[in-house]
């Protein structure tokens, strides 16, 4: 079962960077773009509240572990609790003017995307086939965000090709072979505000995810922990 949780980025108030802990905020005053500074910050401190709902922990007390699955460095892979979350497993991902994190007791990846962006799609992120179903930047943003979700879920993110996993719809037809079977996934669209999609991958079978705002549970914070 995974909890999928969104808010939007300006419903986190500065005051709740009190939450980030040293390495959170070293990560977060090397971030170029003030946008992306909120987004970082509106995605870091969910998380924390989150699952240090989850884990009966203080939020601002979690350490995570960013050690890449690939090559080992430390500080650019899929974030992982440290011991205090043993069995559980969380994503993150932001984009535009908002924060989503899942979290599941399985691998779980998450991705979502402003179809409002209308950026050019990566080279040859999609396949022909999918080039043919999908017309227009929203059915791109609505695939890719299905194969950033199985490429986060498997703690690899962008280090194998998303154009190597076909797709129609949600049913994975093809996954290169380090990412594992097809049939070992669970993919599902989220529910959530325009104009963003979204897309959940868990390793193994499962009911649907539930997707909730998480803007109560920030104001909750925030009202907790008072500037
Ligand atoms: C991580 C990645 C998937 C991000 O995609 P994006 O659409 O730009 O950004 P999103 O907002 O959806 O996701 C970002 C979050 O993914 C998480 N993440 C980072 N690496 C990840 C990985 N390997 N697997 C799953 N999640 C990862 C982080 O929590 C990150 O948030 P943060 O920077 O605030 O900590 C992509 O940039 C990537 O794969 N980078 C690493 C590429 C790589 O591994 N190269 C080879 C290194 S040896």
């Amino acid at each position: 079962m995974a909890d999928v949780w969104y808010v939007g980025v300006d419903q986190v108030p500065e005051s709740l960077a009190v939450l980030l802990n040293g390495h959170d905020r070293a990560r977060r005053r090397r971030i170029v773009r003030e946008a992306d500074r909120s987004r970082f910050l509106a995605a870091w401190v969910l998380a924390r509240i989150v699952l240090g709902e989850r884990l009966d922990r203080d939020p601002a007390a979690l350490e995570f572990d960013r050690t890449c699955r690939h090559c080992g460095d430390r500080s650019h892979g899929k974030p992982v609790v440290g011991t205090a979350g043993a069995g559980l497993d969380f994503s993150v991902s932001h984009t535009g003017g908002l924060a989503v994190v899942a979290v599941s007791d399985r691998p779980v990846g998450v991705d979502v995307e402003d179809t409002t962006a209308g950026a050019q799609p990566p080279a040859a992120a999609l396949t022909e086939r999918e080039r043919e179903t999908c017309p227009g930047y929203a059915g791109f943003a609505r695939l890719w965000t299905r194969k950033e979700a199985v490429l986060k879920a498997a703690g690899k993110g962008l280090a194998v090709h998303p154009g190597r996993i076909e797709l129609r719809g949600t049913t994975l037809l093809a996954l290169p072979e380090e990412l594992g079977r097809p049939e070992d996934y669970a993919l599902f669209d989220l529910p959530l505000p325009a104009p963003y999609v979204g897309a959940l991958a868990v390793l193994g079978p499962g009911p649907s995810p539930s997707v909730r705002n998480g803007a109560d549970r920030v104001g909750d914070a925030a009202r907790v922990r008072p500037v």
